[in-house]
């Protein structure tokens, strides 16, 4: 006993957690000596067990909770220690974590959308991957279509059995696709990337486009000008947003119109907004019946317009960048500079929904 007396001693005066996990390793551990007595209990009489198996577990239950009773008095010790000398400097700047930004391209197809959904415009897309036939022959774009040369297309090997395919060359096809899913009446914007086989300091292989299209009885060139005109101006964020339509030629519309936006000078920069002159901004027209008879709805029933725009370019225009191929750089320099906060408070729809 005296042995179980020293070492609940010795326990009790660890000097720190270190020493006092050795003196548990020694006493409960593996070969430890406490483990050494509960080991004998096994050879032992049924008698002495009776006598000496109480003892051996008090002796157990002593160690452990001497053990225990340090070991937390030493951390409560550590504890005190610690804070009475460490002190945290709250006045250091904390180290800079990298956060991201959302793209201008974006940022503005966000804009759009909430602008158009104020205009109860639904958002669709369509595959960028397309057939021949939603990208050009169903936009009344026949195979020999002379048009067709205005889009510098890249066209995908063709497999057997399959239909030919294109990257598709505008958002246009999903005017087909969503009055054949949808039917009539319909009311959507198509924003998405699209590609051209063209590159300089205003083209990039692949930009972005958005489309709005509305089909219904009675839709006339009258509800495209106030549509357009609203859309400009919430976008622009300027109520003096002047657009000017050009007549025009597109296979998908007739009558087909371009539209100009008036331009200003505000220090040195050209910026949308008051009629110093004019620039195009969007495509635009009336439906052809021959692409509403496409998309199998009859165009004696169903009537609308559709417009097309350039989301790069829109961007380019609201937010005063010059080179278009910066966009797609991935330059992260450029990013901070020109990329919008994730978290920042929408400024828009103001000018829509009032
Ligand atoms: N798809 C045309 C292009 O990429 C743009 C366009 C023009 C779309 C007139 C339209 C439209 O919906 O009516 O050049």
């Amino acid at each position: 006993m005296s042995d179980v007396q020293q070492t609940l001693e010795r326990i009790a005066s660890a000097s720190d957690l270190h020493a006092l996990d050795a003196m548990r390793v020694e006493a409960l551990g593996k070969s430890g000596w406490v483990t050494g007595l509960l080991k004998t209990l096994g050879q032992m009489s049924p008698e002495e067990r009776q006598t000496r198996g109480p003892e051996i577990q008090a002796i157990r239950t002593q160690v452990t909770d001497a053990i225990a009773e340090r070991k937390a008095a030493l951390e409560a010790a550590e504890l005190e220690r610690k804070l009475a000398t460490e002190r945290l400097d709250l006045s250091l700047p904390a180290p800079e974590r990298p956060q991201g930004s959302v793209h201008p391209v974006s940022q503005v197809m966000d804009e759009l959308a909430e602008i158009f959904a104020d205009l109860g415009f639904a958002v669709a897309e369509g595959p960028e991957i397309e057939t021949d036939w939603y990208n050009f022959t169903a936009l009344n774009m026949p195979e020999s279509h002379p048009a067709r040369a205005m889009h510098d297309t890249f066209y995908c090997e063709p497999r057997d059995g399959e239909p030919a395919r294109v990257l598709r060359t505008h958002t246009s096809p999903v005017q087909i696709r969503a009055m054949q899913q949808h039917g009539a009446p319909l009311r959507l914007i198509a924003p998405g990337r699209v590609y051209r086989s063209d590159s300089d300091a205003t083209h990039t292989p692949m930009f972005h486009q958005i489309e709005g299209v509305v089909i219904d009885r009675s839709i006339h060139m009258g509800h495209l000008k106030w549509t357009l005109e609203t859309f400009l101006k919430a976008f622009f964020e300027r109520d003096d947003v002047a657009i000017r339509l050009r007549p025009s030629y597109f296979p998908f519309t007739e009558p087909s119109a371009e539209v100009d936006v008036g331009w200003s000078t505000v220090k040195g920069r050209r910026v949308v907004g008051g009629q110093e002159g004019w620039m195009e901004v969007l495509g635009s027209g009336m439906v052809h019946p021959r692409v509403i008879a496409a998309a199998g709805l009859d165009p004696d029933e169903w009537q609308g317009f559709a417009f097309g725009t350039g989301v790069d370019r829109l961007a380019m225009l609201k937010y005063g960048m010059n080179d278009l191929r910066a966009f797609f750089d991935g330059d992260l320099r450029w990013l901070k500079h020109y990329g919008f906060n994730a978290l920042a408070v929408p400024t828009l729809s103001a000018g829509v929904g009032a």
